[in-house]
C-alpha cells in the first residue's frame, strides 16, 4: 500500500519553512503531493502558476513529491489523489489553534484523512511568505529565507510595483 500525503497551503510564496517541511514529508511518506488552493481568500501577490513554477524548480531533485492545484474542500481533493494524509506545519504555538480547528473540522468532514502536525527546524521557525512578501517589497533582504529563484521573482515583483 501508497502511504500519500497531501502537502496543502497558499505557497505565496514557497520559503525555506515550507521546502523544509517537504523534505521531512518526503523522508516520512512513499509520496507527497503539494496542493495548492486555487481560489483562496488572500490576494496573492503570486499568481497560481507562478507558485506552480517555483514549487516545481525547488521539489525538482525529490522523486517522490508532486506539485498539483486544488479548488473546493481539501478532504475532497485528498480524496481524489488518494492520500490518507494532511501534513500541515506548526512553527510555534500560534499556528496550533487553527492549525487544530482546521484539522478536527476536515475529521469531521472525513473520516479517511489525518492530519499530521509536522515542526521545521528551528533556523525556519519564524519564516513566513507574509513576512518574507512584506520585507522584500519594503526592500529588504530575504536571503537565507527563500530560496534563489523566490528571491528573485521577489525582486522582480518590487521592481514592477516600484515603476
Ligand atoms: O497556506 P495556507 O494559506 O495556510 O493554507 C490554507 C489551506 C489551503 C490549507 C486551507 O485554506 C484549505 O484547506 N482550504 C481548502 C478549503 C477547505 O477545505 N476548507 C475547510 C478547511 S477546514
Amino acid at each position: 500500500m501508497v502511504l500519500r500525503a497531501v502537502y496543502p497551503g497558499t505557497f505565496d510564496p514557497v520559503t525555506n519553512g515550507h521546502i523544509d517541511l517537504i523534505q521531512r514529508s518526503a523522508n516520512l511518506f512513499d509520496e507527497v503531493v503539494i496542493g495548492l488552493l486555487k481560489n483562496t481568500e488572500k490576494t496573492p501577490l503570486f499568481t497560481l502558476e507562478e507558485r506552480v513554477d517555483m514549487l516545481e524548480e525547488v521539489v525538482r531533485g525529490l522523486n517522490n513529491v508532486t506539485v498539483t492545484t486544488f479548488g473546493g474542500l481539501l478532504v475532497d481533493f485528498a480524496r481524489e489523489i488518494g492520500a490518507s494524509v494532511i501534513v500541515r506545519g506548526i512553527r510555534a504555538v500560534s499556528d496550533y489553534e487553527f492549525e487544530l480547528q482546521m484539522a478536527l473540522m476536515n475529521r469531521r468532514l472525513s473520516s479517511a484523512v489525518e492530519t499530521v502536525f509536522m515542526m521545521p527546524a528551528e533556523a525556519y521557525s519564524y519564516i513566513s511568505s507574509r513576512l518574507v512578501k512584506e520585507i522584500s517589497l519594503l526592500g529588504g533582504s530575504v536571503h537565507g529565507l527563500v530560496p534563489e529563484i523566490v528571491e528573485e521573482r521577489l525582486r522582480a515583483k518590487r521592481n514592477a510595483v516600484a515603476r
